[in-house]
């Protein structure tokens, strides 16, 4: 390969020896500082009692040290490989991961306490030897299982990790559905208004991601399944607000308190009816009606077929809450559909848009979190020639809708926030 040919390697050696790899100062105990790192590598616990902010700076110190003490060659092999990009967006990663969960690497590692020998995967995976071995070189390598000794394998925390749902969800999500759109950015970028999306030329098809996704069930079901999971855990809109007294005070039985219209499965119907139980007032779920189907069955919550594009049937709800569904249209398509609301909005009526709000300022540090957002706002771009949004970008698009900004809250470190608007 010509990248790595005698000449590439001279002026790398060039490069390296004018830049060297990371100094360290005489004054750190490099023999102390590794045993340290190899603790709590090997037992996270032993940091228990730590703050979530200091967890979150010393991984983001590690890691930046890392990057640090990298050669010009390594950094060049990380970017190739694009080694630093979130979890789901390393290719090599990622292909490596479905392979593990795909042909049933994982899932066999971990239904065993003790070592798992080549021959037992090789059974498992069907396989052949080569191949396989290989593929245990790249999952060992990448710490998605341990190598005990030759040809004799161990399950560690991420295999556990790699075979649950929620993450074979995720991973099939990302691999089967986003990486192709992906792989055709640059492509798609040199006419990002002909025909085709970078999606659509990814996987050769004419129909939108949403009607591709009802012709091919399992990748809905993944994608379902991972837009429920990937939240889990994090703070909620639900606790940026009182929405019983922000929202919903004097309802009546009859009278609509919330539509949440894309609601997908009506997860955000169900968490406002468990935090609210007994609120007075209608809870209404809107979506495509091939998603309603599927949708969970939540006590007191009505489903109801709706194109977003169309004039909203629901009047003077108290909210009609938008959860990432303006990310997944460019400006005119969500301006079409803000609009499509007005006519239906009373002057009880906030509709919330729950969404990244990307600082203005830009930052100048790289941070775990900025790599996220930046690296989502790609994968808008290649699914739906969308972009996640600046809190000025989201000011400008509202108010060309005909509504207005009352207030941004924010409510996660991941810049996740509501924009709650009204009629101008
Ligand atoms: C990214 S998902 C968000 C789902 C949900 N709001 C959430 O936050 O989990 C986008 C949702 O919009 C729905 N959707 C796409 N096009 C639509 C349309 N024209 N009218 C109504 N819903 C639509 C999809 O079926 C999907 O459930």
């Amino acid at each position: 390969m010509t990248l790595f040919s005698s000449k590439n390697d001279e002026s790398l050696t060039d490069l390296e020896s004018k830049m060297g790899p990371g100094k360290v100062s005489a004054s750190v105990d490099t023999k102390a500082l590794i045993s340290q790192l190899k603790l709590i590598a090997s037992d996270p616990s032993v940091l228990k009692g730590l703050e979530d902010g200091e967890r979150l700076q010393l991984k983001q110190v590690a890691r930046s040290a890392a990057d640090a003490l990298e050669t010009p060659f390594e950094t060049m092999v990380r970017i190739v490989y694009s080694i630093k990009l979130t979890q789901y967006l390393k290719p090599l990663l990622l292909v490596t991961a479905r392979i593990g969960q795909d042909h049933g690497i994982f899932s066999k590692l971990c239904a065993t306490a003790g070592p798992v020998s080549l021959g037992e995967l090789l059974t498992a995976s069907k396989l052949p030897c080569d191949t396989l071995e290989s593929i245990m070189d790249s999952i060992c390598a990448r710490g998605m299982a341990r190598r005990l000794e030759a040809q004799v394998f161990t399950a560690t925390p991420v295999t556990h990790l790699l075979s649950s749902p929620e993450l074979r969800a995720a991973h099939t999500h990302y691999h089967d559905s986003v990486l192709p759109a992906l792989t055709k950015l640059k492509d798609f970028l040199h006419d990002p208004h002909g025909p085709r999306t970078a999606w659509q030329m990814g996987h050769d098809t004419d129909l939108s991601y949403y009607a591709w996704l009802d012709a091919h069930p399992a990748r809905k079901e993944a994608f379902h399944i991972y837009m429920e999971a990937h939240v889990i855990g994090l703070p909620t809109w639900l606790d940026v607000l009182d929405f019983e007294k922000e929202f919903a005070a004097g309802a009546r039985a009859d009278d609509v308190i919330f539509v949440d219209v894309g609601g997908s499965n009506g997860q955000q119907c169900a968490a406002l009816k468990e935090r609210y139980a007994g609120l007075p007032g209608r809870v209404i779920l809107q979506d495509r009606p091939a998603v309603l189907n599927s949708a969970l069955e939540v006590q007191g919550m009505e489903k109801m077929g709706y194109d977003y594009l169309t004039e909203q049937p629901v009047k003077d709800s108290r909210v009609l809450y938008f959860r990432q569904i303006l990310h997944n249209n460019d400006d005119e398509t969500c301006k079409k559909i803000l609009r499509a609301q007005l006519s239906a909005m009373g002057s009880n009526t906030v509709l919330v848009i729950d969404d990244k709000v990307l600082p203005d300022r830009e930052l100048l540090t790289d941070t775990v979190e900025s790599e996220y957002q930046a690296s989502l706002s790609l994968v808008m771009r290649a699914l739906f020639n969308s972009q996640e949004r600046r809190e000025a970008h989201w000011r400008r698009l509202v108010e060309e809708a005909g509504l207005v900004v009352k207030e941004v809250r924010k409510y996660t470190d991941w810049d996740d926030a509501v924009v709650l608007c009204v009629k101008q």
